[in-house]
């Protein structure tokens, strides 16, 4: 389905003043996170979609944290949370030279999205007596949310919230998802008309539907054909549903890309993932902010990835940890129990096992060996470990930072480098080895003998 944006001029209200008491968090709900971002920031990201003149958020007091995460967009301060009639009150005075349609969204909604929302929009003007559309949907469990009361022409004529329900109206299955479309006129007029009589004592927005209707006005409602986008978070527990439910579309829509996953349900993404065709991804893989894969290329069991970018046909892992600013080349090997930190690995080279790399220019070809390691903190500073192509870094080598180590250079298994290594050298830095002829056979010998004078001893 495509709509036509119509030419009507649009503003945003995003409600998000609520304290959020069911979280049971010192911090306001809508910055709780989803794959990594802010759920105000996933609406509003939806909303900017729409290209409206305005969005305002509304925000409780004390909420710097808040009014930064949609900075540049304005926030007025609802001080009184009498409810979401009451917040969209606190909006409207910074609309007051705004004509057109106004969409409410609510800022605990994440997963809404713009073209659920044009559909809305769309809705609101489908006849000359629709000033208003509401989103809703069908839900087999709609517990917790507004009930729609519609007419026989499929008009919505009020919303019933849980708490004021009776039996009857608790049995509807159709609720209302949180988003409307206004009129801004009709908005302000309605708005003003709202009383507290309900159950919660609260201004609900819900209200101006009943208002409209008795005016005559009609309430499209838009019926949203996936409602997962559109569950509410009022919980720990609707948090981690939410998740979920954005893990799960994520892993299809990889999959639908050509991405093969042995086990989708243990790989985590995170919102900014980005996964090319033909990559493959074991089970029970991480991905922190801004990892990017490109074609072809394999993530090994139990691995962790942040800001990164992976190119074409690397290897990674198993058991691989590659940390924020690193860049590992195509057909690069990084094993098990390594971790690289901001650092370039040249195309082709190994890091096969157990070795710690940071702060590090590597280039092509390069093998290090297991156990070896960039020693880049001096306990005040990080430095940098430059290392040349074709370079073989021995097991067990500290490469002590800053250190540079040219091309084609060998490094001897087990040494301190703390000196640049001109290219095609040999460095080797260890104590040379003292062979003492017979001595172990000598020092078995002397034991037993000594072991054996014990248990008589003991016998007598
Ligand atoms: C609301 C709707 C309900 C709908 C559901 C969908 C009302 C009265 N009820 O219920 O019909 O099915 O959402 O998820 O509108 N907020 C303020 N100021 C306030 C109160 C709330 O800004 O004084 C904000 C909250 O921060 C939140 C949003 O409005 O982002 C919704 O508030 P919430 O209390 O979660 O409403 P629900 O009970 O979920
Ligand atoms: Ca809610």
């Amino acid at each position: 389905m495509k709509f036509v944006m119509s030419d009507t001029p649009l503003a945003i209200i995003i409600l998000a003043a609520g304290m959020g008491t069911r979280m049971k968090s010192d911090k306001p709900k809508v910055l709780h996170e989803v794959a990594g971002k802010p759920m105000i920031n996933w609406v509003l990201d939806s909303a900017l979609k729409l290209k409206p003149q305005k969005i305002i958020t509304v925000i409780g007091p004390d909420m710097p944290a808040l009014k930064k995460a949609v900075a540049p967009h304005e926030t007025v301060i609802q001080k009184d949370r009498n409810g979401t009639g009451g917040a969209v009150k606190c909006a409207l005075n910074a609309l007051k030279d705004f004509k057109g349609d106004v969409v409410i969204l609510l800022g605990d909604c994440p997963l809404i999205t713009s073209k659920t929302l044009k559909g809305l929009i769309k809705a609101r003007s489908e006849d000359l007596l629709t000033e208003l559309s509401v989103l809703s949907m069908e839900l087999e469990e709609p517990k917790g949310y507004g009930r729609l009361i519609t007419n026989k022409d499929g008009y919505v004529t009020a919303i019933i919230e849980e708490k004021d329900a009776k039996a009857k109206e608790k049995a509807i299955n159709l609720v209302n998802a949180g988003a409307f479309c206004v009129n801004s006129e009709k908005l302000s007029s309605w708005i003003g008309k709202i009383d507290s009589d309900n159950a919660q004592n609260e201004y609900y927005l819900t209200d101006i539907v009943k208002i409209a209707s008795k005016e005559g006005v009609n309430c499209a409602s838009f019926v949203c054909k996936t409602p997962s986008e559109l569950k509410g978070c009022n919980s720990r527990a609707d948090l981690a549903e939410i998740e979920s439910i954005f893990q799960d579309n994520t892993r299809n829509s990889f999959m639908a890309a050509g991405v093969t996953m042995l086990e989708p349900n243990s790989v985590h993404f995170h919102h900014d993932t980005k996964i090319a065709q033909d990559c493959i991804i074991e089970p029970n893989v991480f991905f922190g902010p801004a990892v990017k894969l490109e074609k072809g290329v394999h993530i090994k069991a139990y691995s962790y990835l942040e800001d990164c970018i992976i190119r074409s046909e690397a290897t990674i892992g198993p058991f691989a940890r590659i940390r924020p600013g690193t860049d590992i080349g195509s057909d690069a090997r990084i094993g098990n129990f390594v971790e690289i930190k901001k650092s370039k690995i040249g195309k082709g080279s190994k890091i096969g096992h157990l070795a710690y790399v940071g702060d590090t220019i590597m280039g092509e070809d390069v093998n290090f060996s297991a156990g070896a390691i960039t020693v880049n903190y001096d306990g005040f500073q990080k430095h940098q470990t430059i290392i040349g192509k074709n370079v073989m870094v021995g097991s067990n080598v500290n490469l002590v930072a800053p250190v540079a180590i040219d091309d084609g250079a060998f490094i001897a298994a087990g040494s301190t480098i703390t000196e640049d290594v001109p290219a095609d050298a040999l460095s080797i830095a260890r104590d040379v080895a003292e062979v003492r002829q017979g001595w172990a056979a000598k020092y078995r010998k002397l034991k037993a003998a000594a072991l054996a004078k014990k248990k008589r001893s003991k016998a007598s």
